[in-house]
């Protein structure tokens, strides 16, 4: 796909986009299609009750007296309201009225309605972004005709007063995008093809924008202590890994790096203790949180971000076998501490607990993020619209808030305390890896956190709710895995952790 930012100019092919917003109406462009196809647009507004709302897109076939194939009109909403999510999302609206279409140009010609958030190249650069991520497709294992899967989408136009500036701001907007899609191509890859040493090795691709890549088998993570992690992956015939990156974009190549550590479940059977059938299907995905922190190392490194950054991924798969790890078993994690392991379906804690260990460890990190699909309890708090935030920090807690509203990948903040940390205590060990029946999601989280040095500002976010979704009703997301975590902790960077 071909994205192009250019000065203002007659659209004679393809479908051209204009705005309206609720309030205003119809904004400069549309007025101009609208009296070039004879009022065609405000006829049709009527028609279709469409008033500029948020997510509302009218489309107006060959309409006589203009060139274009089409002309679309997208909703912009409240002008005060409308910002950087909100440019992206009708973009991504506007690209979603050409499914199935022979369409193979679009132009935006959006203008900042009066009194917006967002305006000149900033507007223009988000507006490719939405388009961007709409245009995302998973088809490598369909043989057969594409049909409606296959866009003909070949080039991307927007208009804009300053092309030279917009192109600047797309660059990074580019860099996050393409760690989307590296993230949730991840996530779709089918199991059986994405194991931990394939994830790795992937991994090990992106030297090639400047990172770090460090790999480390079972072997390795044995001399270190990490019997938490090797345990979910001993029922597995495919070797555990642990997987390092790092960025060194700062000033001070030395400077302590920010940490983020993802949970990399290549997939989740619930080993001994197994999972029923309907909540196995889909667990390919439970290696959401490591996609994230990888989409977002390429993306740091493709923007030149200056910042130190390192991402620490434990990849494993959680299987049913001989070998595997009993409900009962005591296992010791780098950190010295023993867990009594009485639900094997609870690993990605277990692998979080060395892999969290082991980059304050060896890094002594500003501050550490977690992600991960860690627990169903998530979904059931929250459902699909925000992902679980769990912090020992109000100010680390606070910028992942404002990172996330501004991203559109939404964080809600849940308690952490004392009174849930006791539902981990074991009658033989220093802790087991279930509380109770209540409080899933922050249970989990006390348990993370006794993996946590006092000393290290930590943010865990849980995001089973949120790394894939049934159906289609995100705009920026027409694939079953999302990439949910690269924009918010892009965000993140750039708004606090950058020389
Ligand atoms: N990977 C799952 C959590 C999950 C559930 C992610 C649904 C996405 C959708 C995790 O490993 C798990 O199995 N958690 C258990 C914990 C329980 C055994 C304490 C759960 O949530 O049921
Ligand atoms: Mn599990
Ligand atoms: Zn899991």
């Amino acid at each position: 796909m071909q994205f192009e930012f250019a000065a203002a100019a007659a659209v004679d092919l393809g479908a051209w986009v204009v705005g309206a917003a609720d309030g205003p109406g119809l904004l400069a462009a549309a007025a101009k299609a609208d009296k070039a196809s004879g009022g065609a647009l405000a006829r049709a507004m009527a028609s279709c009750r469409f008033t500029g709302k948020r997510g509302q897109v009218m489309d107006v076939l060959a309409p006589a007296g203009v060139k274009a194939s089409r002309i679309i009109v997208v909703g912009l909403g409240k002008p005060e309201e409308f910002d950087d999510g909100a440019a992206a999302a009708a973009a991504a609206a506007a690209l979603g009225r050409l499914k199935g279409t022979a369409e193979t140009r679009i132009t935006f010609e959006l203008d900042a309605p009066k009194g917006g958030r967002i305006r000149g190249a900033n507007l223009a650069a988000h507006l490719a972004l939405g388009a961007k991520l709409r245009t995302y497709a998973f088809n490598k294992y369909r043989t057969k005709e594409l049909g409606e899967h296959e866009s003909k989408l070949e080039k991307i136009t927007v208009l804009t007063g300053d092309a030279a500036g917009a192109r600047k701001a797309w660059g990074r907007c580019q860099a996050v995008a393409d760690g989307v899609f590296l993230a949730r191509d991840l996530v779709n890859e089918p199991p059986n093809v994405l194991s931990p040493a394939e994830f790795a090795r992937r991994a090990k691709t992106l030297a090639k924008t400047g990172l770090k890549v460090e790999v480390l088998g079972e072997a390795g993570m044995r001399k270190l202590g990490m019997g938490a992690l090797l345990g979910v992956g001993q029922g597995s015939e495919r070797e555990s890994q642990l997987v390092v990156l790092q960025w060194h974009g700062a000033r001070r190549k030395t400077a302590a790096p920010i940490a983020f550590v993802g949970k990399g479940v290549c997939f989740d059977s619930g080993g001994l203790s197994l999972k029923p059938g309907p909540s196995m299907m889909g667990m390919k995905g439970d290696m959401g949180g490591a996609a994230a922190v990888v989409g977002t190392m390429q993306a740091l490194a493709a923007r030149r971000a200056k910042v130190n950054a390192v991402g620490v991924l434990g990849l494993v798969e959680n299987m049913p076998d001989g070998k595997a790890q009993r409900p009962d078993d005591v296992v010791k994690s780098m950190s010295g501490q023993t867990v009594e392991v009485l639900n094997t379906d609870a690993e990605g804690r277990l692998v979080l607990a060395d892999a969290l260990w082991y980059a304050q460890d060896r890094f002594k990190p500003k501050i550490v993020v977690d992600l991960a699909t860690l627990t169903g309890a998530i979904l059931i708090a929250l459902g699909v619209e925000h992902a679980g935030l769990f912090s020992n920090d109000d100010r680390l807690a606070d910028r992942l808030i404002d990172a996330g509203k501004k991203a559109g990948e939404p964080v809600w903040r849940l308690p952490l305390a004392k009174g849930y940390d006791k539902l981990l205590k074991s009658k033989i060990a220093d802790m087991k890896n279930i509380g109770g029946p209540n409080a899933g999601s922050i249970t989990a989280a006390q348990f993370l956190q006794r993996f946590v040095k006092e000393t290290t500002a930590w943010a865990h976010l849980d995001i089973a709710g949120v790394a894939w979704q049934e159906g289609e009703h995100k705009p920026l997301i027409p694939s079953w895995s999302t990439g949910w975590g690269v924009r918010i902790l892009d965000r993140l960077v750039a708004d606090h952790y950058e020389d």
